[in-house]
C-alpha cells in the first residue's frame, strides 16, 4: 500500500450520523487520526455521546480496556468546519442519500483536500458515475460501501466508477484489508452486490405470502429453521424498516429500467403508505406493542421446504446474474452475502452443493407455472448445467 494511507494518514469523514460515526470509529480503532464533520452541531454532539457509550460497553464486556477507548476517542476530532481536511489523505462522505447534497459535498471537498487525497462515498443506491460528475479529478474517487453497524460488519464493497484510476481501487482495497475488513470489489451497477442479490429474499417471500401459499410467521419459520438464516424475511423487513426496504427495492427496480425481476410488492407498499414501518413504529408485519397478536407458524416441514427452495433458487439465480454480468467474482458474491448480511452460506457454494441441475429445474418450473420474466433462469446457470460444472469451477479457472 502507498505510504500516504498508512496508519499515520489522517482521515476525514463528512456526516456524523449512523454510518459516518461508525466509519470514524472504525478508522480511529485502526490507529488513524480522524476529523468527523457534520453541518449540524447537534449531530456532532449526538455522535460524540453515542460513540462514548458504545465504547464504554466494550469495556463493560471486557473487549477493550479503558485506556484503549480513551485512545480511540482521543483520535476522533468532532469538527464544526472542514478546515482540517487540508491535512487528510482520505475523505469519506456519509451524508444523506441525496445526489445534489452529495455532489455539493464533493465539490467543496475538492477545494480543500490535498491534490493526492482520495475521495470516497458511502452511498448505497446512487451511481458512482453520477457522483463523480461533480469532480474535477474523478480518478481519485470511488465508492466504499460499509454496512451497518460499520465497526461490526466486516464487508466493505469497493466500487470503482468508470473514471476511477485502478490504483485508487487498489489503495482503498488494501486500506480496508488493513482495517480488518473484508473488502470486495463490485461494479458500479444498481444495488452493487448485496442490495441487488438480496432482493428475492424479500420479494419472493412477499410473493409467496400474496399468493396465500403460507402466512408470514410460517415463511419466517421456514427460512430460519430449515434455511438457517438468522432472521426471517418479514422480521428483517420490520427490522430494516418497511419505508427503507421498500424504497431500496423501488430504486433497484427503477435503476434496472423496470426489469420485472425486481418488481416491488403491493403488500409492502401498503405497509409503507400506512406508516407500518416495523420495529421503529411499533407495528409492521408483526405487532411489537402486543406480541400476543402475533400468530404462531404452521410447522409443516413439507410446506417449509417448498418455501425455502423457492426463495433460495431465486437468490442463487440472482447471485449467478451478478457473476454473469461481472458485477463481482464468484467468491466476491459469496463473501459479500456472508459478511454483509450474514447469510449462513454463500449462495453460489450453496447452489453447487444442491446441484445446479436441480436449481435450474426448480426455476424452470416456476417459469412454466407463472410464465413471467421474473422467473427466467440466468444464462450462466444454464451454461454451467449444460457443461456439468459448478460456480466454483469458474472460480478455480479465474484464480489459475
Ligand atoms: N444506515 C444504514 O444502514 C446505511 C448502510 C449503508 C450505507 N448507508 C448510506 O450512508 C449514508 C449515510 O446514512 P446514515 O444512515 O448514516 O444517515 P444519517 O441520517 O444517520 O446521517 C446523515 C448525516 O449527514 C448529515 N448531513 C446532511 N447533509 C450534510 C452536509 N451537506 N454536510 C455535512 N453533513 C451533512 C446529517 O446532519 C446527518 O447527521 C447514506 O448515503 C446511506 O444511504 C446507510
Amino acid at each position: 500500500m502507498n505510504k500516504s494511507l498508512q496508519k499515520e494518514a489522517k482521515i476525514g469523514v463528512v456526516g456524523a450520523g449512523t454510518m459516518g460515526s461508525g466509519i470514524a470509529q472504525t478508522a480511529a480503532t485502526a490507529g488513524h487520526e480522524v476529523f468527523l464533520y457534520d453541518s449540524y452541531n447537534s449531530a456532532l454532539e449526538n455522535a460524540q455521546k453515542h460513540l462514548g457509550s458504545i465504547l464504554q460497553r466494550q469495556v463493560e464486556k471486557d473487549r477493550m480496556t479503558h485506556d484503549e477507548i480513551q485512545q480511540i476517542m482521543g483520535r476522533i476530532h468532532f469538527v464544526e468546519d472542514t478546515t482540517q481536511f487540508e491535512e487528510v489523505s482520505l475523505a469519506i462522505e456519509a451524508v444523506v442519500e441525496d445526489l445534489e447534497t452529495k455532489q455539493d459535498v464533493f465539490r467543496r471537498l475538492e477545494g480543500i483536500v490535498p491534490q493526492d487525497c482520495y475521495l470516497a462515498t458511502n452511498t448505497s443506491s446512487l451511481s458512482i458515475a453520477s457522483l463523480s460528475a461533480a469532480l474535477k479529478k474523478p480518478g481519485r474517487f470511488l465508492g466504499t460501501h460499509f454496512f451497518n453497524p460499520a465497526p461490526v460488519m466486516p464487508l466493505v464493497e469497493i466500487i470503482p466508477g468508470i473514471q476511477t484510476d485502478p490504483s485508487t481501487t487498489d489503495q482503498l482495497y488494501d486500506l480496508m484489508d488493513q482495517w480488518g475488513k473484508s473488502p470486495v470489489v463490485a461494479k458500479d451497477t444498481p444495488g452493487f452486490i448485496v442490495n441487488r442479490v438480496a432482493r428475492p429474499f424479500y420479494g419472493e417471500a412477499l410473493r409467496i405470502y400474496e399468493e396465500g401459499i403460507a402466512d408470514i410467521p410460517t415463511i419466517d419459520w421456514a427460512m430460519k429453521e430449515l434455511g438457517e438464516f438468522k432472521m426471517g424475511p418479514f422480521e428483517l423487513m420490520d427490522f430494516i424498516g418497511n419505508d427503507v426496504n421498500y424504497k431500496v427495492t423501488y430504486t433497484v427496480f427503477k435503476e434496472f429500467f423496470f426489469d420485472p425481476r425486481f418488481k416491488p410488492s403491493f403488500t409492502q407498499k401498503r405497509m409503507y403508505e400506512a406508516g407500518l414501518h416495523g420495529r421503529k413504529t411499533g407495528k409492521g408485519f408483526y405487532d411489537y406493542e402486543d406480541s400476543s397478536n402475533n400468530p404462531e407458524p404452521t410447522r409443516d416441514e413439507e410446506l417449509g421446504k417448498q418455501i425455502l427452495n423457492r426463495i433460495l433458487v431465486m437468490l442463487i439465480n440472482e447471485a449467478a446474474d451478478a457473476v454473469f454480468m461481472q458485477v463481482a467474482s464468484v467468491k466476491g458474491v459469496d463473501t459479500a452475502m456472508k459478511q454483509g448480511v450474514r447469510y449462513p452460506r454463500g449462495l453460489l457454494e450453496w447452489g453447487d452443493e444442491l446441484g445446479l441441475e436441480w436449481v435450474l429445474r426448480e426455476i424452470k418450473s416456476l417459469q412454466d407455472t407463472y410464465g413471467e420474466d421474473r422467473y427466467r433462469p440466468n444464462p450462466l446457470l444454464k451454461k454451467l448445467v449444460r457443461k456439468n460444472r459448478g460456480f466454483y469451477d469458474l472460480q478455480t479457472a479465474e484464480t489459475n
